[in-house]
């Protein structure tokens, strides 16, 4: 098995149907691709003191805890190093974490620091008795962590962090949570928020508001930055931006408006279903209506329409994999090649 992807666009044939139909290359896709990639883990703002949570669940299932406290902030492995036990069951607030097996106690830093009934135990305590600390990191106040990381967070993202100084978020906290699943792959839902090439056939009301011509994409090492400006009603009016869509390969989306950002996290279910969390983040009330950033919802619901309908697609035994248009799908090729490249190396 491999997947090519010719680096000139101008050359290159799309991902082949296989990748989206075949079970086994989604089970596959959850260690080369999803196990080595950066997962969102909330907002520091949103944080308690301990907090559980699931790195990707149904796909990396990662029992975790983030750990805050006045001077740092951490993320634990949220399992007990003596027979497996989770640790902490909800959010709470706590000097240490006892295990409510055998009660293994563990500093906040992961450090185990008493067992009861272990005195005779050879070559104990040792480092494996410690919580794992797993690769963290944060931008913006929004929190990342990984299970095994191909590369460190800020390469990772590099050439993009300026987008959240330029749009600050400390104390910013979530307004809304809303969650959609869709009858389709999770690439498939990725590759279409990559390009705006769509916009003006599936999005009238979104259409009537950006420009398409001056519509952008920057690529880099593993996002993309796409920008949509506004249509400027006076024609020297300078173009203001509208949006600009970053994606995190392989799964993380984040939408940047003049009333805040909006975080949208995909979750393959299966290699037919996905489930899509729309976070939001209001940093102006008064702008919440206006632009590319209204009425999400709508633009959200014409989305799922096509994907779905690609999902039914791509089943067919007349398509097998298509082209792109080299000024309107940098974004999507971009992705494909990345997929290619997560899937290939072993
Ligand atoms: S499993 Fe935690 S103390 Fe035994
Ligand atoms: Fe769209």
């Amino acid at each position: 098995m491999s997947f090519h992807i010719d680096p000139d666009t101008r050359k290159a044939r799309t991902l082949t149907a296989d990748f989206y139909t075949d079970p086994a290359y989604f089970e596959l896709s959850k260690e080369r691709i999803f196990a080595r990639s950066w997962q969102f883990a909330g907002k520091a703002d949103d944080l308690g003191d301990l907090t559980p949570m699931t790195v990707l669940p149904g796909v990396l299932d990662e029992p975790v805890v983030i750990v805050k406290t006045s001077e740092w902030i951490t993320c634990l492995s949220n399992v007990c190093t003596h027979r497996g036990k989770i640790l902490v069951e909800g959010p709470c607030s706590a000097d240490l974490i006892r295990c409510r097996y055998h009660g293994r106690r563990f500093a906040l830093d992961g450090r185990m620091i008493s067992m009861p009934e272990f005195d005779d135990v050879e070559d104990f305590p040792s480092e494996a008795d410690n919580l794992t600390k797993l690769p963290f990191a944060e931008v913006g106040g929004f929190l990342f962590t990984s299970v095994a990381p191909l590369t460190g967070f800020s390469e990772w993202i590099d050439g993009v962090e300026h987008l959240f100084d330029a749009a600050p978020t400390s104390g910013l906290a979530m307004t809304a949570r809303r969650e959609y699943e869709i009858n389709a792959h999770w690439a498939l839902y990725c590759e279409n928020y990559l390009e705006g090439f769509h916009i003006p056939y599936v999005h009238k009301g979104l259409n009537a508001v950006v420009d398409y011509g001056s519509y952008s994409t920057d690529l880099f090492g593993h996002t993309s930055v796409q920008t949509a400006y506004g249509v400027s009603k006076e024609r020297a009016a300078p173009a203001q931006v509208e949006a600009r869509y970053l994606f995190i390969f392989p799964n993380l989306m984040f939408n940047f408006y003049p009333w805040g950002i909006s975080v949208n996290v995909v979750r393959p279910i299966t290699h037919e279903k996905t489930s899509v969390e729309f976070l939001t983040y209001v940093r102006d009330e008064d702008l919440l209506e206006k632009g590319a950033g209204a009425d999400l919802h709508a633009v959200e619901m014409e989305d799922e329409a096509v994907v779905e309908s690609v999902q039914k697609g791509i089943r067919s035994r007349f398509y097998d994999r298509g082209r792109y248009s080299p000024s309107r799908e940098q974004g999507t090729h971009h992705f494909h090649r990345l997929i290619a490249g997560f899937m290939n190396d072993k």
